[in-house]
């Protein structure tokens, strides 16, 4: 597939508006749990000329599962590599412009303006890419990660996971398949 290709997969996956999980946002949760969710391969790859490098469908679907009706937290590299915001969630946008007014989406300028938009919200996302992770390693509960078994060219690329603090808590392995043709697994990590 070339990246154009892969580009227009994934973003008609992503932009797919049927709605799902929309009542899910409470006010005041009685404890909120901060995820960081990610496709990374074997070398941590994440993107590449701010693009994502692979399609895999059943991925994006379970991403859009997993985020939709929650607050989902993105740099603005990040941002700028979809076509518009994504619909069915509140889209967070962290700059260090003090004049950035994208369409559908809320702007902050630090991780302290991000996190105190997402209190009333069970469970925030932060969706990437390879800076954002890295701000939020320390500070996130949870990360959802989908592990592609294979070595990538990348220029973005996932922090490492430090084992001593983060335990694997649930795992679902995905034989390569007609769709696409690298293995991968779903990883839950929480701290220990
Ligand atoms: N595989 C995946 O799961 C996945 C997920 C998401 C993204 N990606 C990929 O990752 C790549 C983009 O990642 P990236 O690391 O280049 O960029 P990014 O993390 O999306 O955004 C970086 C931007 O965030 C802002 N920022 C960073 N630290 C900040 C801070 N402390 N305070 C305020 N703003 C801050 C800055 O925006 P300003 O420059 O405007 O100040 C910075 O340029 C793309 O290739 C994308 O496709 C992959």
């Amino acid at each position: 597939m070339t990246a154009q290709e892969i580009r227009h997969k994934n973003n008609n996956l992503l932009l797919d508006n049927e709605e799902e999980g929309k009542h899910k946002t409470t006010a005041m949760p009685a404890q909120q749990t901060l995820t960081m969710i990610a496709a990374a391969a074997k070398n941590n790859a994440l993107g590449k000329d701010n693009d994502l490098i692979w399609h895999i469908s059943e991925d994006l679907k379970r991403f859009k599962r997993l985020t939709s009706g929650h607050a989902i937290i993105m740099g603005r590299k990040t941002f700028e590599s979809m076509p518009k915001a994504l619909p069915n969630r509140t889209n967070i946008i962290l700059t260090k412009k003090k004049d950035y007014q994208p369409e559908g989406a809320l702007v902050v300028n630090t991780v302290e303006e991000a996190l105190a938009l997402v209190e009333e919200d069970a469970q925030p996302f932060i969706i990437g890419g390879g800076e954002i992770y890295r701000l939020f390693m320390e500070t996130c509960d949870r990360i959802e990660l989908t592990r592609v078994h294979h070595d990538f060219d990348a220029d973005v690329f996932f922090p490492s996971i430090d084992t001593s603090k983060w335990a694997i808590v649930n795992q679902e392995d995905i034989l390569a398949n007609g769709d696409q043709p690298y293995n991968y697994s779903y990883l839950t990590y929480e701290k220990k």
